[in-house]
């Protein structure tokens, strides 16, 4: 028996969990393994097809300048159709919570196509946050046959929602896979270079105690939620000025911003020209992995961070009201602090200045996986069969 399996995804975040699976595929012989692309992002898509080297089947070529959310939802519906009725796959398989991941599954379910959800069972159970994504993830699970939790929270509250308990296996989560892959790849002369641009030295091991480096030490900022467009993301970049004024020559702001313009437009009005502020495009995965190994401390909205970051040992501070990733907060090494500007400095400060509360935080732990997810995921499709 051969399982015909297509791996559908759109943005960055979903290539990057979703490449350990696919490459898992291609090495199963009963398996046909399928990808097809929406292009919900485009350029940040291709930088990680390129890196974990998979070329896609389908390329749906999807994504608009500043494109919303109805509009992308039913160009995934018309374009993705025909593409499910030739390639007529035994299993979609889905990550997350984008609108990708929304749409192609409920276009699988009218085809009568067998759904696999990878990382199911996140909830804040408040619609409104994230917004889209609460929601989106939702929908998902009551179309999905097999749910990929990546941990046993996750699968207490699918089974809350009454989905049957075999149909829920806890796999971990394959960013963990995906970031022990590339944090194990050398620095390419790309990567030597981005260092030298940040004027940060290249270590090949990372210190073990983050908080004794040399300064400037390192913060990571990454931010682009839709519940933070406006005011909230405003907020975040002052408290990004008041570190840069309060601290100086002793830390570096790196900002990778985003390229939807939501983002752009309010970034870079504010925090252009700040002598320790570097903005950045967004980054390639590899380099992202080396900047992560250097850093003292993250400051974020996303999701993705929440989990490399606790597994590298770096302290997270959340600038959101709630978070879908408790794991980490209950480990310790992260911590939610809304999007106040004062208390974004507050806490900052309290971990820059603090040795004893930033050890605390400090701590490598893995609440999401052992980095074998992948091949659970496709041995579990395998078990269950067409
Ligand atoms: C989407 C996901 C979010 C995920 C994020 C990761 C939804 C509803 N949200 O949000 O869960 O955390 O991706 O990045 O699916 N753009 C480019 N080039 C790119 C990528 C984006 O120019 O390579 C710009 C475009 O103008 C695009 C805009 O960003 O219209 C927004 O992209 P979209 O996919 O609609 O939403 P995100 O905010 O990226």
């Amino acid at each position: 028996m051969t399982l015909r399996i297509l791996s559908i995804f759109g943005t960055r975040p979903e290539a990057v969990k979703m490449a350990p699976v696919v490459q898992a595929l291609a090495r199963t012989p009963q398996v046909v393994p399928l990808v097809c692309v929406t292009a919900q992002h485009r350029q940040m898509l291709d930088q990680v097809l390129g890196l974990f080297d998979i070329h896609p089947d389908i390329d749906l070529n999807l994504m608009q300048p500043d494109q919303n959310l109805a509009s992308l939802t039913a160009a995934i519906f018309t374009h993705l159709d025909p593409v499910l009725a030739s390639l007529k796959p035994d299993w979609i398989l889905v990550q997350g919570d984008t609108t990708t991941v929304m749409a192609s599954s409920l276009a699988a379910y009218y085809r009568h196509i067998h759904v696999g959800h990878v990382e199911a069972g996140l909830r804040t159970n408040d619609k409104w946050q994230p917004f889209p994504e609460e929601i989106n993830r939702r929908l998902a699970s009551v179309v999905t046959d097999l749910h990929f939790a990546p941990t046993d929270w996750a699968r207490q509250n699918l089974l809350r929602e009454n989905i049957p308990s075999q149909q829920i296996i806890v796999t971990g989560n394959p960013v963990i896979d995906a970031l022990h892959a590339v944090a194990h790849m050398p620095a390419t002369p790309d990567v030597l270079d981005f260092f030298k641009h940040i004027d940060i030295p290249y270590r090949s091991s990372a210190p073990a105690d983050k908080a004794s480096q040399d300064s400037p030490r390192l913060i990571l900022v990454t931010a682009h939620r839709r519940e933070n467009f406006g005011k909230p993301l405003e907020q975040i970049c002052s408290a990004l000025k008041k570190l840069a004024d309060i601290y100086r020559d002793g830390i570096r702001i790196v900002y990778p911003v985003h390229l939807n313009p939501n983002v752009q437009e309010p970034v870079h009005r504010i925090l252009d020209n700040y002598p320790n502020i570097i903005l950045l495009e967004p980054l390639d995965y590899l380099p992202m992995v080396h900047l992560m190994k250097h850093t003292s401390l993250v400051l974020t909205d996303s999701g993705g961070l929440q989990e490399e970051a606790p597994a590298l040992g770096v302290p997270v501070l959340v600038m959101r009201a709630v978070t879908e990733r408790p794991e980490g907060i209950q480990a310790g090494t992260v911590r939610l602090v809304g999007t106040d500007t004062d208390v974004i400095v507050t806490q900052a400060c309290h971990l820059l200045d603090d040795r004893q509360a930033y050890a605390a935080m400090a701590q490598a732990i893995n609440p999401y996986g052992d980095g074998k997810a992948a091949m659970r995921i496709v041995d579990s499709i395998l078990a269950a069969g067409s």
